[in-house]
This record gives C-alpha cells, structure tokens and sequence, in this order.
C-alpha cells in the first residue's frame, strides 16, 4: 500500500540576513514534525528555502557594493552550513531565484491574468521597503510599519492588482469549514475579524524594481514579493510541470511560521489559490516570537543568538532540545542564556545523560556488558510507564504541542531515574540469590533506554544514534507505533558504555 503523505513548510527566509534562533526555530521545528512523521511510516516532504527578491535584497546587496545574486549566494550558502550544523533533514530547498520557480511564477501571474484575476491601476501610499508593503488606511504623515516598526516611504505607481476583495465571503466560509485551518485558535480569531472587516485588492506588480521576475503581460512590470514568495510551496513540487509529484505532496499539510506572517499564509495565500482553483492548506501554524535575554533581536542590536556558538557550547541536539522545550509551541518567549544551561545541565546532563551512563555501567558491570534475561520479571513498572508514551505524544505531536511530548517523555526519563532508586540493583548484586531479579530490573533499565532512543529521536537524532550504537543496535526499521512494544530489547545483546551524553557544565 502507498504510504500516506506529508508536505511541511517553512517560511522561505529573506536573505538579508544570516541564519539565527529565530530562523532556526521554524526550521527545527519542521525538522522535528517531519522526522516524526517519517517515524510513523509517512512519506515526507520538507521545503524550506531563500526568499531573493525585492527591494530590500537590491539595497543590501547595494550596500555592500555586491551584485543582489552575489549576496542571495553567500547567505544560502550560510543557510546550508546553519542547517546542516542543526542536522535539518529538508527533502528539498528552495531559492526564489532558480528558473523553476520564476518560470512558473511567470505562468502564475499570467494564469491569473488570463483570469481577469488581476487589473492594472494607481497606487498612492505609504510602503513600508522592510516588508514590502502599503500601510492601511492614508495619513498625511509617513507612518511606521505595524509590522516592522520602521518608517514608511511615500510611493504612487501604477501596477497590477490582486482581486482579493472578491474573495471574502470564500475565504469566511472557507474557515467555517475549517476551523482547524490556523493555530493557534486565537490567531484564527484575530485573522476572521479583520477579514470580515473587509479586504482590499493588492498590488501585485511594481514597475520601479529590478530585482524581481519579469511579468509576461507588461514588460514594465515585475512581480513584487508575495505572490512570488507563497507560490514556492507550489513551484517546488511540480506545480504546471509534473502534475504527478504535485498531487503527490499537494495540498500542504502544515504550513510553519511565526505570528508575523500569519496574514500573507492565512489570507492572501488561500485567496490565490482559489483563484487559481487549487486546493488550500490544511494546516497554517503561526508560533511566537523569540527575544534574547528580554530584548528584541535586531541587527542594530546586533544580539541574534548565533546557532553557531550555541552548538559549539552544547551541541546541535541540546539547543534543538531546549528551543522546543523551552516554549510552548504558539506562545512568545525569551531566549535566556542561563536557561539554556540550566536544562542542559539538569534535563539533558542530569536526567537523561546520568540515567544512559549509570544502566550501561551497572550492566557492564554486573553483567560483563550482556543485556541479561527478564525471565523474574517479565514486565514490570516501567513497562507500565511507557504503555501510554505513543499515545500521549503522538497526541501533542498531532497538535505541535512539542514542550508537552518532550515533558512527556521526561517524565518517563525520570520514572527510569526513580526505578533504579527503587530497586537499588547495587544492593541486589551482593545477594546471590536475587540474581534473577538484578536480571530482570537491568533489562527493563535497558529496554527503557531503547525506549528513548526512539522518543527522542525527531528532537535529538544524534544523542538516539548514540543511545542505540551503546545498546549495541542497528538502525529501527519498524513504524514507532510498532517499535515501541515493550520487551523487544533482545537479552544476550552486548552493550557499549560510551563517554557520558552530555557533560556538565560548570555553574555560571
Ligand atoms: N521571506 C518572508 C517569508 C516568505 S514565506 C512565503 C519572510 N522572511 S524572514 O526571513 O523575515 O523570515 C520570517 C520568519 O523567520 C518568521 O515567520 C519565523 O518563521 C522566523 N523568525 C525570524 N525571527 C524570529 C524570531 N525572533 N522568533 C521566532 N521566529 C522568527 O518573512
């Protein structure tokens, strides 16, 4: 039987900047979901990519006296080392500016045109060059983006528009049908209330920009970002040249994001797609907004939080960990470097890593490396702890609840950690005669670890890869579901202490 599918998105992201948390958020995220549902026996698509058109690519690029293609080349080439340091297993990337995409961005707009979706007029109005867009509503002064924060410029021109106003009682009752189609819930409110304010067409082209793709009706104008943007969920699977791959990944199952963009993937996005008569996403998720040290990340500030130097601390994993961990998934939060060594130290060093070193150790040990025989004891408590595991997570990772399935499986990291307490295998190894329960108690420690290993392994491959490599395993080739049986630790298996996961790190 074909396997189900499953496409995820992230933002293509704007190479005005380099990679930093806030980037790396979305796309951890995505990475986590896809390598979950891979787990489960879905086949998956995971797009991310570069956003390199527009203004405010042309000015940067002018800025540092580079051509706007030389600078889109350097920051996707920092996308694909930032990336591969975060161990993301994108199926594809994406860039704006490949002939894939802009030749069918070509055939887009003239689809539309075609269509009588799109009608040239005037604008007259204060944009915003950050983001790319007209301010609501006219003022006498320029005023500051509600997006951004930054001034508007003045600008008046003539270019296409965007029927958009058409598309309102759709789109309303498209979200009746659908109201799962934006989480978190109160931003799905939000988006129907100014919708049901009223839309207004958009302009879709603009004649005074260079670096943009070629409209094929007007030779004076040039698409400007989003209708360019959105389509490359499209463009990238196949869209007007493979109809096959198209409907394979078609439509999208999550679109990931933050709140600032939820308008352009909540809105404009579904309204285009009607107009071009394709189905809708099925899913926009907008999470929150990371600051750093309870301060705005701003390149005047210049306090990203550098992937980089994070891994070099603690290692790719321990920041995928804390990041998801940290936040919950939808909700705003601070990134605050005693935090993130709080959790090393006491979740990643203290729980899992201790549990991992002091198992393999007592099984070394007592047990000259041999994963002994359960026969005492076939199940037991942590059998107990962990029959829920595939439901409560498959449940949060259903809703991207991703804080609540990491809380979940520490919970059980720990029940481990109080099992050993319990039993205290270092006094049942002096009696002879309870060798048959050391046996018992030292498998179920194990299995426990097998157990983790597959848990945590879309948050943290490297440390899984690590885990099973110690228990002496290969690759799983079972769906999780069917993976996480209890019992299917085989005893006789010989085991591998290696150095210790995580180690401590000294208090600041
Ligand atoms: N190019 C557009 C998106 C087009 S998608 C068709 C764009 N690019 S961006 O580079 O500005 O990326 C914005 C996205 O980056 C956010 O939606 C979010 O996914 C991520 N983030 C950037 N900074 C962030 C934080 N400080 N906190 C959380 N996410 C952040 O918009």
């Amino acid at each position: 039987m074909a396997r189900t599918s499953f496409y995820i998105t992230t933002p293509i992201y704007y190479v005005t900047a380099q990679p930093h948390i806030g980037t790396a958020y979305t796309t951890i995220a995505a990475d986590v979901l896809a390598r979950y549902k891979r787990l489960c026996g879905y086949d998956v698509h995971f797009l991310t990519g570069t956003d390199e058109h527009g203004l405010k690519v042309q000015r940067a690029a002018e800025e540092l006296g580079i051509s706007p293609g030389e600078l889109a080349d350097t920051v996707v080439q920092q996308y694909h080392e930032a990336w591969k340091l975060l161990n993301i297993s994108h199926n594809d990337f994406i860039r704006t500016t490949e002939a894939r995409h802009e030749r069918i961005v070509q055939q887009i707009f003239q689809k539309l045109y075609d269509l009588g979706e799109l009608y040239l007029g005037q604008y007259r109005g204060w944009y915003c060059v950050s983001c790319e867009s007209f301010m609501k509503g006219s003022s006498e002064d320029a005023p500051i983006c509600p997006d951004c924060g930054r001034p508007s410029e003045a600008n008046s021109e003539a270019c296409y528009f965007f029927r958009l106003s058409n598309y309102q009682e759709r789109l309303l009752e498209f979200y009746d049908n659908h109201p799962d189609f934006l989480r978190p819930q109160s931003r799905m409110n939000e988006v129907r209330a100014r919708v049901e304010d009223g839309l207004r067409d958009l302009s879709v082209t603009r004649s005074t920009l260079e670096w943009a793709v070629p409209i094929p009706f007007d030779s004076d104008h040039r698409a400007y970002v989003w209708i360019d943007a959105l389509s490359n969920y499209i463009t990238a699977i196949g869209y007007g040249v493979d109809n096959d791959t198209f409907k394979r990944w078609w439509p999208a199952d999550v679109h990931l994001m933050a709140k600032d963009i939820i308008w352009f993937h909540a809105v404009i996005w579904p309204c285009i797609l009607m107009a071009l008569d394709l189905d809708l996403p099925k899913k926009v998720f907008a999470h929150g907004w990371w600051t750093h040290n309870g301060e705005k990340m701003s390149k005047s500030k210049g306090n990203f939080v550098n992937p980089h130097e994070v891994v070099a601390e603690y290692g790719a994993d321990a920041l995928r960990y804390f990041i998801l961990r940290e936040l919950t998934f939808g909700m705003d939060g601070d990134y605050r470097d005693a935090a993130m060594h709080q959790r090393y130290n006491a979740e990643l060093a203290g729980d899992l890593g201790n549990l991992v070193f002091r198992v393999l150790s007592m099984i070394e040990r007592y047990f000259d490396g041999v994963v002994p025989d359960p026969q005492a004891e076939p199940a037991g408590a942590l059998a107990e702890a962990a029959a829920s595991l595939y439901e409560d997570i498959d449940r949060h990772m259903g809703e991207l609840q991703f804080s609540r399935a990491l809380e979940r499986i520490w919970a059980f990291v720990r029940r481990a950690n109080q099992y050993i307490e319990e039993r205290k295998p270092w006094q049942l190894a002096k009696e002879e005669t309870r060798r048959p329960e050391l046996a018992a108690v030292m498998y179920h420690l194990a299995e426990a670890l097998r157990i983790l290993a597959l848990v945590i392994a879309p948050t943290m491959p490297v440390t899984s890869a690590r885990i099973r490599e110690q228990l002496g395993l290969g690759e799983e080739t079972k769906e999780l579901k069917d993976a996480l049986a209890w019992g299917l630790l085989p005893s006789g298996q010989h085991i591998t202490r290696g150095e210790p996961l995580f180690p401590k790190k000294d208090e600041t």
